[in-house]
């Protein structure tokens, strides 16, 4: 994955723990970058390797380590211009959802040969918006999910969201249903 991934996840942990606990989950991981170059491509197992060093030196589970990320990740497209492109792309969540494979395909021009997820929304007559998240990677689910919330903290809007279909279990992608209860019901 690109080095801005393996940046965010270490401005995550040097800023809640500090430098000495990163150092020490690099050394964990094998990891021996002292920086990472935001547009370089790096193996997806060093970015794996690191998560689950973070899940074990802060004695959480791997998932639970990878939806904080999530969380963190939205913290993190804030500060660069991405975020402005985000927010350019959907004022609302419920506008930014269904503009989530533009977003990715614009980042993409500027850093041509990343792997990029995909996504299909649709809304749901309830009026809750049905996300199926679809990549070659297994095991992101709970960073999606955390990016998810990460996204209504960002647009400051309280959603509920909530994975209904796992590709853990079996089902072809992991599905998340996304809950706006702020919202007047629809008629
Ligand atoms: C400004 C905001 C965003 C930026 C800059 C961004 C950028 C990126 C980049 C650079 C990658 C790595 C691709 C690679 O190196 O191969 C990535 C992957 C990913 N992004 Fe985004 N993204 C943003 C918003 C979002 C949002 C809102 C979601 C919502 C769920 C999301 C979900 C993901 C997931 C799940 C991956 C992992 C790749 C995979 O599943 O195969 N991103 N994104």
């Amino acid at each position: 994955m690109l080095g801005m991934v393996n940046h965010a996840l270490q401005e995550m942990v040097v800023e809640r723990y500090g430098e000495e606990t990163w150092a020490a989950i690099c050394a964990d991981a094998g990891v021996s970058e002292p920086v990472f170059v935001i547009m370089r491509a790096y193996p997806d197992q060093m970015t794996f390797d690191l998560a689950a060093a973070v899940a074990r030196r802060l004695d959480i589970t791997l998932p639970e380590a990878l939806h904080a990320f999530g969380h963190f990740w939205m913290v993190y497209a804030e500060r660069q211009p991405w975020g402005k492109v985000m927010h350019s792309m959907g004022a609302t969540v419920r506008e930014m959802l269904p503009a989530l494979d533009a977003l990715h395909a614009r980042i993409a021009l500027t850093f041509p040969g990343v792997n990029m997820p995909q996504f299909r929304t649709e809304t749901l007559l309830g009026g809750g918006m049905r996300v199926e998240y679809i990549s070659t990677r297994s095991g992101l689910a709970p960073f999606v999910h955390g990016v998810l919330e990460g996204l209504g903290a960002m647009y400051g809007e309280a959603i509920e969201v909530t994975q209904v279909e796992s590709r853990e279990s079996g089902a072809e992608h992991d599905v998340f249903l996304v809950e706006f209860p702020g919202e007047a019901a629809p008629l």
